[in-house]
């Protein structure tokens, strides 16, 4: 066996050009997919505190937006809505002519070539907060799945080129699946939030969404932050059940579950860099405690080389611009 002193691995380090010769993970612009926030008005562009750098957006202000997006030769964009008015059965996120329907519609019309993803959730439109229907203090699983079929349908109508459940109701991919069939839309794909936990992390999403849960918490539906093996599990599920794309969310700190999805399963794997993750990197590079572009691309190469085939994140834009060498 070779060893110290004959083997030197500081050999392929020494200069910029032998280390991105035997580099072994790359990111590119093409590796990420960009959240959006849509609100009702006109010439809304507000910007979300905790989360610095990111916007509700009415929809006569969402073309520049994903254009540049598009511009900066990020493929994707994944859809939230905030709806004008909320109710216990969460109807906005089901309606011919909801917010997101309507976002996808101008988005689909004027940047064609964006794939437009769409977060199939009650949450940001039920007037409790929680991610389904009501039973007692608790989410009603099976009276959900009808709404959450409901709304992937409505969203593809819309235009939508893929749906992706995160509302954490079993079998809510097989119910998306069998409506989206039924109603011919049998080559839409299904990116399945299939382990996502109950975690502190969403904290920020949860104001850019106006979508707090007004009494509990989601512990009842989302993943124990303790489990992997259960993740497993909840994967296995959706990929029985039809889902085309897994998602393990969140990213950072689930590094260790992202990796065990890729052994695991052949299927291309997503994962979701979320509120909370970046707005540690903002806040401490704000304080000038970080570099904030390194530390950002060493974030997202982490995620990439743990497994994910693709990252859902907000540095998107910053990160696309850092890549392509501009700024
Ligand atoms: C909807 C949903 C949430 C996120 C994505 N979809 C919030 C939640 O489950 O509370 C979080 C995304 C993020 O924190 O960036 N259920």
């Amino acid at each position: 066996m070779v060893a110290f002193p004959d083997l030197r691995l500081r050999r392929l380090r020494g200069t910029e050009t032998v280390r991105s010769l035997v580099r072994e993970t790359r990111l590119a612009p093409a590796d990420f997919a960009y959240p959006l926030f849509v609100t009702h008005g006109r010439d809304v562009r507000r910007p979300i505190e905790p989360m610095p750098g990111c916007h509700q957006f009415s929809l006569d202000l969402l073309l520049p937006e994903v254009t540049e997006v598009a511009g900066l030769g990020i493929p994707a964009v994944l859809l939230f809505g905030i709806p004008e008015e909320k109710d216990p059965l969460g109807s906005g996120a089901y309606a011919e002519h909801g917010i997101v329907q309507e976002a996808v519609r101008v988005i689909k019309q004027a940047v064609p070539q964006l794939w437009v993803i769409t977060d199939v959730c009650l949450c940001e439109y039920t007037d409790h907060g929680h991610c389904g229907v009501l039973e007692g203090d608790g989410v009603d699983n099976d009276r959900t799945l009808a709404l959450l079929a409901r709304t992937a349908l409505s969203q593809v109508q819309a235009g939508a080129d893929m749906v992706a459940p995160s509302a954490m109701m079993d079998g809510q991919v097989k119910a998306i699946r069998e409506a989206l069939d039924r109603e011919g839309f049998l080559g839409t794909p299904i990116m399945a939030y299939a382990a996502k936990y109950a975690s502190a992390f969403y904290g920020p999403f949860r104001v850019a969404a106006e979508s707090s849960p007004r009494f509990g918490d989601r512990r009842g539906y989302q993943m124990d932050p303790a489990n992997v093996r259960m993740a497993l599990r909840e994967v296995a599920l959706d990929i029985q059940e039809g889902a085309d794309i897994v998602m393990v969310k969140p990213a950072l700190a689930y590094l260790d579950v992202i990796a065990r999805v890729k052994e695991r399963f052949n299927h291309p794997v997503a994962a979701y860099n979320v509120s909370g993750e970046y707005a540690m990197v903002k806040a401490a590079a704000a304080n000038g405690w970080l570099d904030e572009q390194r530390a950002t691309l060493e974030v997202l190469t982490a995620i990439k080389r743990a497994g994910a085939d693709f990252i859902l994140t907000y540095h998107a834009k910053e990160a696309a611009r850092w890549l392509r060498g501009e700024e």
